[in-house]
């Protein structure tokens, strides 16, 4: 059985499939559906394979399906160790009392070393495909972080956080020019771990931390750096917990900000027009958060086609807001889902996909659907539809990936996850229904499997964990999941 999303609105749920992927490119290459038991002979000879030695045959039992990998758009992975510490703070105190105490140990290489393994392990056993990693600001302790995810397999984008102001004195870098320097340095190690960047898995992403933690001075270099390079991912913080709006846009008032942007012809301030006044919005832009948007806002980001990385476990466990994600998607702004550990409390986009559900709840029980009838998403709850889109192909749109990965479609990557909700998989609450005795098991009543198929996607989807997560694929490379053995 196969799960893909199609749309917003729609995904294929396909019961009885076979999907064939090239050992060669780890690319999908065909994928045929309805297959009757026993016609597996007749089906490859019709694609030409007469031959099956050298083809390894994965079949699936009832109760288990393929789905696309996971996209996790935004984590901070020295955070993960955090996870569950300074629950009570709000973002700004957060930061200043747990998170920059626990990054400012990865100055040293050796507790990066011994950290960053088991994390970049959790995130792929949690189903993450794709991720969109923040380091810390040390340079040392970011290749190591890069080393790890390209070492285990994993699609990736990595960034050093760039932060010379408004930082503690212990965890800050000494001038914007060193900031710069570094990130160059990281970008180019990247690039050179494999022989043919343009095709690698793992991909350097420039990082300003969040306009707070940026001068002006260094602000206008990243964004000489973004501008040299049209293919360079850019990831940030916005709109995310008032006090920081309200920081930021006292610290760029828009007398300060270049006299070309279109902030400082306006007069006016938004914390999007900051990173747009810097040339830091664009269309490979990831956005973390996006809770406390501005109309004129909403429309800059739309017109700079950068996407948005939702992140609600976060934003209600620091207790940032509610974000409109349905307005969002109703105006055609990409949008993907985001963890945000430690922000978040949990690495899987599992439960990311839980809390957009119930955000998206929130937002509609304060705005009445009748006041807003003729859209399709502002005010209701996301069908399943959009929840399984956001957390796969959203997210590949969000970090301009949406041709490689994000679906289960020939000519993309074989980035997938075998999900079983078997009792086996010792997960007790995705079987409270026997799924072998619900399928037709015959084959002859298609309507009974698909609507059992997307049953089992919507209980995995609420009630799921990494228990029910079998094997992680990348590039149709095996390299998480219940059943991968790690090599030493
Ligand atoms: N804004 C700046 N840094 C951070 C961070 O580490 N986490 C979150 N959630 N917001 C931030
Ligand atoms: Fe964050």
């Amino acid at each position: 059985a196969l799960v893909s999303p199609v749309s917003l609105t729609s995904y294929d749920a396909l019961p009885r499939a076979l999907l064939c992927v090239s050992h060669r490119t780890g690319d999908i290459q065909w994928i045929e559906q309805d297959v009757p038991a026993g016609s597996l002979q007749d089906v490859l000879a019709r694609h030409g394979i007469i031959d099956m030695s050298g083809m390894e045959l994965v079949e699936l039992r009832n109760g288990e399906f393929l789905i696309p990998g996971f996209i996790d758009t935004h984590t901070h992975a020295p955070q993960v160790p955090n996870i569950g510490s300074g629950q009570e703070h709000e973002l700004l105190d957060w930061l200043a009392q747990t998170t920059f105490p626990m990054e400012a140990k990865f100055a040293d290489d050796n507790f990066a070393k011994k950290a960053y393994g088991t994390v970049v392990r959790r995130i792929i056993d949690s189903g993450t495909t794709t991720c969109c990693y923040y380091g810390t600001l040390h340079l040392g302790a970011t290749k190591v972080l890069a080393d790890f995810v390209h070492s285990a397999g994993q699609r990736a984008f990595v960034g050093k956080c760039n932060m010379d102001r408004n930082s503690p004195d212990y965890y800050i870098e000494s001038s914007a020019a060193t900031s710069v320097e570094d990130t160059k340095s990281l970008i180019s190690y990247i690039r050179g771990l494999t022989p043919n960047s343009t095709t690698a898995l793992v991909q350097p992403i420039l990082t300003p931390r969040f306009a707070i933690s940026c001068t002006p001075e260094l602000l206008g270099s990243l964004g000489d750096v973004a501008r040299a390079d049209p293919t360079l991912t850019i990831q940030t913080h916005i709109c995310e917990n008032d006090s920081e709006i309200q920081f930021t846009k006292n610290l760029f008032p828009p007398n300060i900000l270049p006299p070309g942007s279109e902030a400082a012809k306006k007069g006016r301030t938004t914390y999007a027009g900051v990173y747009d006044a810097y040339g830091l919005l664009r269309k490979n832009t990831v956005l973390a958060h996006a809770v406390h948007l501005e109309d004129e806002e909403v429309e800059m980001i739309k017109k700079s086609n950068a996407g948005i990385s939702h992140c609600p476990t976060s934003n209600f466990n620091l207790r940032s807001g509610c974000a409109r994600v349905g307005m969002l998607l109703d105006e055609g702004i990409k949008v993907g889902l985001g963890t945000d550990v430690s922000g978040g409390f949990s690495p899987s986009i599992l439960t990311a996909v839980q809390h957009a559900s119930i955000a998206s709840k929130v937002v509609a029980m304060h705005h009445p659907s009748s006041q807003t009838s003729t859209t399709t998403f502002t005010s209701r709850q996301l069908p399943i539809s959009a929840l399984l889109y956001l957390a796969t192909q959203g997210g590949a749109d969000v970090c301009d990936l949406s041709k490689r990965t994000g679906s289960l479609e020939p000519g993309k990557a074989f980035d997938a996850l075998v999900v079983s909700l078997k009792s086996d998989s010792g997960n007790p609450n995705v079987w409270g229904v026997d799924w072998d005795a619900d399928l037709d098991v015959s084959g002859t009543n298609g309507k009974t499997e698909r609507q059992s198929l997307e049953a089992q996607l919507e209980r995995f989807l609420f009630t799921g964990d990494d228990r029910n997560i079998r094997r992680v694929y990348v590039q149709g490379r095996l390299i998480g999941g219940k059943e991968f053995i790690p090599s030493a």
